[in-house]
């Protein structure tokens, strides 16, 4: 391939793959089953983006492995009653058009296990989508490094990525043991003890104890926690848990969780009310719809739910999407508020269940923002019941 024997474009995607396991010092190359790719929508990667993969497109790109792709800036049926305007879309819709080229599906979701891109345990894969990452080393068993959309992309072109890293045994055992001093209840609780250990791990692999009513939503929120305040791609959860031998331990307290969600309290009235980051599950359509059951969304206030298309299928399949909508909250695919043109979030005043949008909200847009769990969101801006 680096000779050209297969063609420009995966001669200059194994150019770069080589460069990155030189400068990581990876032995070989390994085979991978599956690719996610980030670095979708327009106000991500503007029109510098756009050229690179119209290039790779242009010279007969193809991936060789299952890709799934992160969402885009825009509903990708819905762009226009979401407020997006044509040139955006326009430039979206030429984005994805060069993906498609490449043969990449079109997922469009940060939850790309929930659509489809499901690896084995023990099988290397090249995923960009530092949530994703977390969640398919983790809770898949499969095996990443924290990769970026180009590399991503040159590994899914390719089929190979550098073995090293989180592909390597050593590089996947516990290093820190985190005590929980209580019992997280919500996936704020778990969400914030992520984004919390994040900080406090630098590098290497936390395990958490087996808590209580740990669901896969509890799974997700954590990773997507781990992954926002630090470098951490990996964690374990294990049932023997004092008998860990680990290089260090951190205490949580209820009280650190408490100062976080402190920190993100809007100095304005809320206006929008957004769960779906990462993007929503089944069950957690469900649950919103069945909180808002005889309920209204306050006039003054809008609910934005996020999923990926295969999720909103389901959900819409159950009734779940007409529930919602009835009660006055929209659910939208394909995209997140954190990726949406930046000119819809302007006045708007968010409260979140996700500490990973409330870190990029704020760091990245200046948006105010809350932290409050679904339950408390709902009954605090929603009217009847
Ligand atoms: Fe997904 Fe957007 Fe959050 S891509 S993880 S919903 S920032």
């Amino acid at each position: 391939m680096l000779r050209g024997d297969y063609g420009p474009a995966a001669q200059k995607a194994m150019e770069l793959l080589a460069s990155i396991g030189d400068a990581l010092n990876a032995e070989k190359l390994t085979p991978i089953s599956s690719a996610h790719i980030s670095g979708v929508s327009y106000t991500s990667i503007g029109d510098a983006g756009l050229l690179f993969l119209e290039d790779f497109a242009f010279l007969g790109a193809r991936v060789k492995v299952f890709t799934s792709l992160n969402p885009a800036g825009i509903d990708l049926a819905r762009w226009g009653s979401m407020g997006v305007k044509e040139d955006f879309y326009k430039k979206q819709k030429q984005i994805l058009d060069a993906f498609h080229r490449m043969g990449v599906k079109l997922t469009c979701t940060c939850t790309p296990y929930l659509s489809g891109n499901s690896p084995k345990i023990n099988s290397d894969v090249a995923w960009a989508e530092s949530s994703a990452v977390v969640y398919v080393n983790s809770v898949l068993g499969a095996r990443t490094n924290r990769e970026t959309g180009p590399s991503a992309l040159a590994s899914a072109i390719t089929g190979y990525t550098p073995l090293c890293g989180y592909h390597l045994d050593e590089n996947r055992r516990g290093s820190h043991r985190i005590v929980l001093e209580f019992e997280p209840k919500t996936s704020l609780d778990v969400s914030v003890i992520g984004f919390l250990t994040g900080k406090y791990v630098v590098s290497g692999v936390p395990v958490f104890p087996k808590f209580k009513n740990l669901t896969f939503d509890h799974l997700k929120a954590l990773s997507a926690g781990l992954a926002t305040s630090g470098g951490i791609s990996m964690f374990r959860i294990s049932g023997n848990f004092e008998e860990l031998e680990v290089e260090e331990e951190i205490s949580i307290e209820s009280s650190d969780v408490k100062e976080v969600l402190e920190r993100y309290t809007a100095n304005s009235l809320v206006n929008t009310v957004f769960f779906g980051c990462p993007h929503c599950s089944l069950s957690e359509l469900r649950r919103v719809a069945f909180l808002l059951e005889g309920r209204r969304v306050k006039r003054d206030v809008r609910l934005w739910l996020f999923t990926s298309k295969s999720v909103y299928n389901q959900a819409r399949r159950l009734g779940l999407i007409d529930l919602i909508e009835h009660a006055g909250g929209r659910v939208y695919c394909d995209t997140c508020p954190i990726v949406m043109p930046l000119y819809l979030l302007h006045g708007q005043v968010i409260a979140t269940n996700s500490s990973k949008a409330a870190y990029y909200l704020t760091t990245l847009h200046g948006v105010d923002v809350s932290l409050l769990d679904i339950n408390s969101c709902i009954r605090s801006y929603s009217v009847g019941g």
